[in-house]
């Protein structure tokens, strides 16, 4: 069973003040959830801070993301973060997010060295692709993306990313993919990887909508935007992964 995963990307939000009531609501909130994993990523100016909040292995089901990195070590690359640098204080990075593509122009063999980077300093990237708009093709277009994203990683490592699809149609929108669409979506992503990869969905996901996409098959959890930086509808859509955790593991138990 792929152990769920629900991350909150706090994108370019939050005071440091409001990142410390934040993880602190998270942190005291998800003590219980330990049949998920958590996933925060603050903007990275306050990730040593929550770190301090969230001390690494403290919790072993509550860790830290970062929302982007560069691939190089060290050097001459203004206003970046690197691998090195993120694994100080998380276990994660988003890489490819819709908002890096479109605003910053990044580009997928770019983005595959952020991945190959991210591996060899043991992060586990949280990858991110969608389409623009809905069309036709855009599944195939999807897959193949992630093809060129993954071409070189070793099954092992294919099992040790996530895979986030994200339809750039449906963030900060207020409308989501429906679970079954976003289901047929990742169902045809998944081939690409494992069976074993974790796969989420987000784009405008709620406390309301969030059950729909946990029951699905081939869905293991979502990344969220917007309703992330709610303590309360957070940790609501954690609790909702949790439970389904231990509803299956005692249906499973009896005879
Ligand atoms: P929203 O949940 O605000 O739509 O954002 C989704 C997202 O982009 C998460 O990475």
């Amino acid at each position: 069973m792929r152990t769920p995963l629900i991350a909150g990307n706090w994108k370019m939000n939050t005071t440091l003040a409001d990142a410390h009531i934040l993880a602190t609501g998270i942190r005291n909130e998800a003590e219980h959830l330990e049949q998920i994993e958590i996933v925060l990523c603050p903007p990275s100016i306050w990730l040593t801070e929550v770190a301090h909040i969230v001390p690494p292995r403290h919790y072993s089901h509550l860790k830290l993301g970062a929302q982007n990195m560069y691939f190089e070590e060290t050097g001459a690359f203004t206003g970046e973060i690197s691998p090195l640098m993120v694994k100080e204080v998380a276990e994660y990075v988003i890489i490819g997010h819709s908002e890096r593509t479109h605003l910053f122009g990044e580009k997928v063999p770019f983005l595959a060295q952020k991945v190959r980077s991210a591996l060899d300093h043991s992060l586990n990237p949280i990858i991110c692709v969608g389409e623009d708009a809905k069309a036709a093709d855009s599944k195939r277009q999807l897959v193949h993306t992630l093809e060129h994203l993954t071409v070189d990683l070793t099954q092992v490592e294919l099992e040790q990313i996530v895979i986030a699809y994200e339809p750039v149609w449906a963030i900060g929108s207020g409308t989501p993919a429906t679970p079954d669409y976003a289901q047929e979506v990742i169902a045809a992503l998944r081939r690409v990887v494992t069976e074993k990869t974790r796969m989420l969905y987000g784009g405008s996901v709620s406390d309301q909508n969030s059950l729909g996409f946990l029951s699905q098959p081939d869905i293991d959890g979502l990344l969220i935007g917007g309703a992330s930086l709610k303590i309360k509808t957070f940790i609501t859509i954690a609790r909702q992964a949790d439970d389904q955790i231990v509803a299956q593991k005692s249906t499973s138990k009896q005879p």
